[in-house]
């Protein structure tokens, strides 16, 4: 496995994996490198000759009174577990390789990040955007892939892709759970011992949401206000908990078709996140 910090080595190195008539893969990761990372470089191994994970801490997407100082960095960790999955390269420019100079030139999402992490981080989406745009022009994979854990994030990059008429396709794969349910994330180190216990209520409420909508439930305000008081009462500080489209992200009334519940909660000072999709077929007659 390869490993490398410049934009011009990049290049050559997918020349050479091209030349070879290889699919390449890219996995964007801020390293910390967890299973759900690992899920995702496992199947871009499994479909792509020639899988390239980038580890960037990218401060683009990262607001003022963020974490990107304290931001996890395990690269020597991250490198074994990239090798053992069958990686064929880790890309991990410095930031001055990234932001040679000042960035004028940005890609924005409209719309579709104005709401959930939107509204909350401003700013944050025009940096993932930019940064992926930037990866996706150097190392030009044909498939890339990202996790349903962000899922709005993996929403705005099919949309940016789209739209820009990028020659890759996005994947989106499921989201990898402790055996308690909670999402796997990088920050989730940041908990003590009694913050980790508290946070399973994010997945707890998600899938008891789930049972009620299972259950016949249509009303969005009345199941978000039991998730409210079920993570309130767990001592999480809501940022926002919606019902959404699942495709316009904009809210909705009435669980029907296919909606995203999604949250964002401190527990002690970490902001977690976590979500679900549920597909109810329109015609479907729920009492
Ligand atoms: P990061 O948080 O490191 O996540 C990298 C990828 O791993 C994302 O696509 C994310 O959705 C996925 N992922 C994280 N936890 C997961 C889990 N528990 N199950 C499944 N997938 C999971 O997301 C970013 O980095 C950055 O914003 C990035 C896209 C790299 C741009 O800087």
């Amino acid at each position: 496995m390869q490993i490398i910090t410049t934009i011009t080595e990049m290049r050559s190195c997918i020349q050479a994996a091209r030349q070879r008539g290889l699919r390449i893969g890219l996995v964007p990761t801020m390293g910390a490198l967890h299973a759900g990372h690992g899920s995702l470089i496992e199947r871009a191994v499994r479909e792509c000759g020639f899988v390239v994970v980038s580890i960037f801490v990218n401060p683009t997407q990262f607001g003022p009174n963020e974490d990107l100082a304290k931001y996890p960095r395990t690269f020597e960790a991250d490198a074994a577990y990239c090798r053992q999955l069958g990686a064929a390269a880790i890309f991990a420019p410095t930031t001055e390789q990234m932001y040679p100079q000042p960035q004028l030139a940005w890609v924005e999402v409209e719309k579709l990040t104005d709401g959930l992490c939107g509204a909350s981080r401003p700013g944050h989406f025009r940096g993932v955007t930019t940064v992926c745009a930037k990866l996706f022009n150097i190392i030009t994979p044909d498939i890339a892939y990202f996790g349903q854990k962000d899922a709005q994030q993996a929403i705005v990059i099919q949309r940016m892709a789209a739209d820009l008429n990028m020659p890759l396709e996005i994947r989106v794969c499921p989201i990898v759970r402790e055996p308690d349910g909670l999402a796997m994330s990088s920050r989730n180190r940041y908990l003590s011992a009694d913050e980790r216990r508290r946070a399973v209520c994010l997945s707890q409420a998600l899938q008891w949401c789930q049972e009620r909508i299972a259950g016949g439930c249509t009303d969005a305000s009345a199941l978000i206000g039991t998730m409210r008081e079920m993570i309130q009462s767990q001592g999480g500080r809501i940022d926002y908990i919606q019902i959404v489209d699942a495709q316009t992200l904009e809210p909705v009334l009435q669980i029907r078709g296919r909606v995203l519940i999604a949250m964002a909660v401190y527990i002690g000072t970490t902001r977690l996140i976590d979500n679900c999709v549920i597909d109810l077929k329109a015609d479907e007659k729920v009492v």
